[in-house]
């Protein structure tokens, strides 16, 4: 079978890559010229652990292919997989101008029967929009011999760990109506079923808002616990410790329970507010996902104020912050808390020094007047408090000694609670986590 996957961000470079070595012949397209040049020279532009070793052994098997040439890729496939930006505009609704085109371009091009997957998280309804929009591309054309099918496959992969998501995901899921693309799509997934990977499937309004309801429910997790570690604090209570019995709980379950700067990243911000924007054109409001939303915008101000005070007033201070990712094991940074958490000390008079393992080439195009170091100790020299942002493995055992001889103050705020509260003031700190 020959699979496309148009759009080479990071969920299209992970599922075309995953797809090859499953042993399917794949082409993934890009328009942009430079990006196919370097995935060609075996370059990865995205810092995501163990897909360079993929993209290069299926690309030397012959199985994975980069080009820009659309026409060949669509013409030559059975399944087009869309993977293309959705981003958010201004309003929080999702622009889908880019998935429109690629639906344009396909119908265009259609050669014969086809299967059209829509990959990026797109708001329901969207992949009957691609269907409508491709009809009318085909009969623009001329082309009403042919007839494709559209289905949904959300994808559910975590960045930094999106290689190993798509090999042993917890489930799979299709929306599909058309009994060919189920069993086109349920072939295509079968290398999985030797791990008994569940397939769901459904309608396609259902698959895409199951993505959207399993994202928002997490998100929902992270700001509930934010909001009883803001509570802890006040009551003296223990965030870690509420977090670890409620997870005890087989129906709460322990993950993404854990207290900190509020979510980030490109999905969450962008998923949890295109859910609320698009379910008011339905008529239903979210309540809980609006709150959720809200929460988490404001956490990020509480974790500036927490700053300010344990360090005091913030105007002409130093302050070093450890990673600006939005997460460990990641070179991005969009809406990252550590990036606003930055802006918002600067805004306040603050002098920032900062590092991060993987994201610093991409924190320099948002960061201005920031001094931008080799590792934590140098972060930690001469400032007046440490900020630990980011749970980087690295920033995990630092040598306490030597970084409380190199601060001017020994502070350090743990937005992560990486360190132990009691031990951090044994060892002479005046430290605080999140909630403890
Ligand atoms: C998330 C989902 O986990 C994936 O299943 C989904 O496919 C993906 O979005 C997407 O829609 O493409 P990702 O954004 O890579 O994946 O990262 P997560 O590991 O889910 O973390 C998101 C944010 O929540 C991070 O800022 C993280 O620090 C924060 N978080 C997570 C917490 O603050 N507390 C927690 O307990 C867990």
């Amino acid at each position: 079978m020959n699979v496309a996957v148009i759009g080479t961000g990071y969920v299209g470079l992970v599922t075309g890559s995953c797809f090859a070595e499953f042993g399917i012949n794949v082409t993934c397209v890009d328009k942009d010229e430079d990006k196919i040049k370097r995935l060609n020279e075996g370059e990865i532009p995205i810092y995501e652990p163990g897909l360079e070793e993929v993209v290069r052994r299926n690309r030397n098997a012959g199985r994975l292919h980069f080009t820009t040439d659309v026409r060949s890729a669509v013409q030559s496939s059975l399944v087009i997989f869309i993977a293309v930006p959705t981003p958010p505009q201004p309003d929080g609704s999702t622009d889908l101008s880019y998935v429109d085109q690629v639906a344009k371009t396909i119908g265009e091009h259609l050669n014969g029967y086809k299967v059209v997957v829509t990959k990026s998280t797109v708001p329901v309804k969207t992949t009957h929009r691609v269907k409508r929009i491709i009809d009318e591309a085909i009969a623009a054309s001329g082309r009403e011999r042919f007839r494709c099918s559209v289905a949904s496959n959300p994808e559910f992969l975590r960045e930094g760990s999106a290689v190993e998501d798509f090999m042993r995901p917890d489930r799979v899921v299709v929306g599909a109506e058309d009994p060919e693309a189920i069993a086109i799509l349920r072939d295509l997934y079968k290398p999985l079923n030797l791990i008994e990977v569940p397939l769901i499937i459904t309608s396609i309004p259902t698959a895409e808002l199951i993505k959207y309801a399993s994202n928002a429910f997490l998100a929902t997790k992270i700001s509930f616990i934010n909001e009883i570690a803001n509570l802890s604090e006040e009551v003296g209570a223990d965030v870690h410790q509420v977090a670890k019995a409620m997870g005890l709980d087989g129906r709460i379950g322990r993950k993404f329970l854990h207290a900190g700067p509020g979510y980030g990243g490109s999905c969450f911000p962008k998923d949890t507010l295109s859910l609320v924007q698009f379910s008011r054109e339905f008529g239903v409001e979210q309540r809980i996902v609006s709150a959720v939303v809200a929460v988490n915008e404001d956490q990020r101000n509480r974790m500036v104020l927490k700053i300010e005070r344990l360090v005091g007033e913030l105007e002409g201070k130093q302050i070093g912050v450890l990673g600006l990712s939005y997460k460990p094991n990641t070179d991005d940074v969009r809406d990252s808390p550590a990036i606003d958490i930055v802006q918002k000390l600067q805004d306040r008079g603050a002098k920032i020094k900062c590092f991060d393992p993987e994201a610093m080439d991409n924190a320099k195009r948002l960061l201005k007047d920031v001094q931008f170091c080799e590792n934590a100790y140098d972060v930690a020299e001469g400032s007046d408090g440490l900020v630990l942002a980011t749970e980087w493995n690295e920033f995990r055992k630092l040598d306490l000694d030597r970084v409380r001889e190199l601060l001017a103050e020994p502070v350090i705020v743990d937005l992560r609670n990486v360190y132990e509260p009691a031990e951090m003031e044994r060892q002479g700190f005046r430290y605080t986590g999140v909630g403890r």
